[in-house]
């Protein structure tokens, strides 16, 4: 079976429904996991549940009941979108809090919740962002976080022959993330900033975390897959 954090919308919600093997999605609401669950006629249980919060993940970890062979973790975001300023020095430290949780904690607790529930061989799927090159307020810091956190998973698992990569996209339409905010201007600009001269969509991201969850991807771990059209390059 696999296990997708944050998998009631957006690129979770793609990846969940793509696969053609049981899958539990996971979210803070009900509404969106039931209607992945519903349109996947059974394939796809859901259970609300915020990977942030250690009872919770210790919860989805207490329903699986086989071998997890692929493990996505999609749950994250960035809180800062449509707030104004944080201001004080209390307001600053909770909204770092905020999306250090949202993004870092909820993929630590997951993984140790679901560590002794991989199979050996699995492949676990970690999410970055272009935002950890850009700077992004504290969203970038934090998917930073993620990335590093992937590459010292990727040695402590190796030797179980589990792999894990972080892929970190740029700008993908047809998600929450940006709460309905995005403009017009501000849409094309990022697209400008590509080579593709496209904005990403989740089918993108589906494609690339399908073949790190396949055996296609036997020797990839411990790598971060840059998604972005070529907003940003590595040699
Ligand atoms: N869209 C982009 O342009 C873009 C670019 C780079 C990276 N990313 C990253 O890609 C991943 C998927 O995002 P998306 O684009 O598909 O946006 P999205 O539609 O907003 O999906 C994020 C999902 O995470 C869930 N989530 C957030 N915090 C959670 C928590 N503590 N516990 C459980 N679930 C949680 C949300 O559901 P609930 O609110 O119901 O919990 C939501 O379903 C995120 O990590 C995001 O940072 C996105």
């Amino acid at each position: 079976m696999y296990v997708i954090t944050g998998g009631g919308t957006g690129i979770g919600r793609a990846i969940a429904l793509a696969l053609d093997e049981p899958v539990l999605i996971t979210g803070r609401r009900a509404g969106p996991l039931a209607a992945v669950s519903h349109g996947s006629g059974g394939r796809v249980r859901h259970l609300v549940c915020d990977n942030a919060d250690p009872d919770d993940a210790a919860k989805m970890a207490a329903t699986i009941d086989e071998p997890v062979r692929g493990l996505v973790l999609c749950a994250g975001g960035n809180p800062a979108i449509g707030r104004p300023d944080p201001g004080d020095l209390k307001g600053v430290a909770a909204l770092l809090d905020e999306t250090l949780a949202s993004n870092l904690r909820s993929a630590v607790l997951t993984c140790a919740a679901l560590e002794p529930h991989l199979a050996d061989g699995a492949s676990v799927v970690l999410f970055g962002s272009i935002a950890a090159e850009r700077g992004v307020g504290f969203y970038g810091p934090a998917k930073a976080a993620v990335s590093a956190y992937a590459v010292g998973l990727a040695g402590r698992l190796g030797p179980r022959g589990i792999r894990v990569n972080c892929v970190s996209p740029g700008y993908i339409a047809d998600t929450e993330f940006f709460r309905g905010g995005m403009t017009a201007d501000r849409e094309q600009q990022l697209r400008l900033q590509t080579m593709s001269g496209r904005t990403g969509t989740p089918d993108d991201v589906v494609g690339t975390a399908l073949f790190l969850l396949s055996p296609h991807a036997g020797h990839l771990t411990g790598q971060t897959l840059h998604l972005n059209g070529g907003a940003f390059t590595t040699r």
